[in-house]
């Protein structure tokens, strides 16, 4: 199986960009809806709720997890490759968000000049920034973190006239047109990308997460032709969760656009 994991039910967006173009692979889905956020928490925090998530996933049988969730892509998954997996489970691979994200604004941006907005602790990791200009150090990059945007969408007011307001002041210091390319570096923000395209000036281009991990990972199965090899293809999809409301329900079929039955469970 392939295991996606999320602070909740935003990576239910990235999931989704996968089964467009891998539907062959059988998919397990993990949010911690239980303890979501995970932006707004600590790094050693993060690092431990990320690893129980992905320790539960590789218990279950997952060849392959990745990290749909921004947050625990930039503070947890070093930790998680270098240290956990070598330990634990040396023949498999957690991935994460991060990469696939920051080498498709490169290719997209002529500027070399890319915006981020992100939850506090992505943008407090830094972790967009040394990326980026890891792959090109002439690179300029202008964070911002949006803390109210992941309430305002846990709590279904995305189209309320204040998410407008706050957008547009979140969105201001890319508003003069010197970034030419703005990542939506965190996984709620996916149902905002109507929202936020409107207020930026025409030309720039915008880069979501799941569109740009589903095409790594394309290429990424074709280069890791054993890990490949071990994926089950039946094509079943199973959805977990640490906690379920009619909320989370709601919110579930929001990003995944079509309503899932999820099982709750334990990590
Ligand atoms: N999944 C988180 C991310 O992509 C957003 C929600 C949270 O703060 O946990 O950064």
């Amino acid at each position: 199986m392939i295991g996606v994991f999320d602070s909740g039910f935003g990576g239910l967006a990235v999931l989704r960009e996968f089964l467009l173009v891998l539907p062959e692979y059988d998919y397990l889905y993990l949010g911690d809806n239980a303890r979501i956020p995970y932006g707004t928490r600590s790094d050693r925090v993060v690092q431990r709720f990320t690893e129980q998530a992905v320790d539960y996933l590789l218990r279950q049988g997952c060849q392959l997890v990745v990290l749909a969730c921004h947050t625990a892509s930039a503070r947890a998954l070093r930790r998680i490759q270098q240290i956990y997996l070598p330990a634990r489970y040396p023949t498999r691979r957690v991935l994460g968000v991060l990469i696939p994200t920051v080498e498709e604004a490169l290719a997209r941006s002529r500027a070399k000049r890319i915006g981020v907005i992100a939850t506090e602790g992505t943008v407090t990791s830094l972790s967009f920034e040394l990326e980026l200009k890891k792959l090109d150090p002439e690179v300029e990059v202008v964070q911002q973190a949006c803390p109210l945007l992941v309430p305002i969408i846990e709590s279904g007011e995305q189209d309320w006239e204040g998410t407008t307001m706050i957008l547009r002041r979140y969105l201001a210091p890319f508003q003069d047109g010197r970034v030419d390319t703005l990542i939506l570096g965190c996984t709620h923000y996916s149902i905002l990308k109507d929202q936020v395209r409107a207020l930026l000036r025409d030309g720039q281009e915008l880069i979501c997460s799941g569109q740009a991990t589903a095409a790594k990972l394309v290429e990424y199965l074709r280069r890791h032709r054993g890990l490949e090899g071990r994926l089950t293809r039946g094509g079943t999809r199973r959805y977990l969760s640490t906690d379920l409301t009619p909320r989370f329900q709601q919110l579930a079929s929001l990003f995944m656009g079509q309503a899932i039955d999820s099982e709750v469970v334990e990590l």
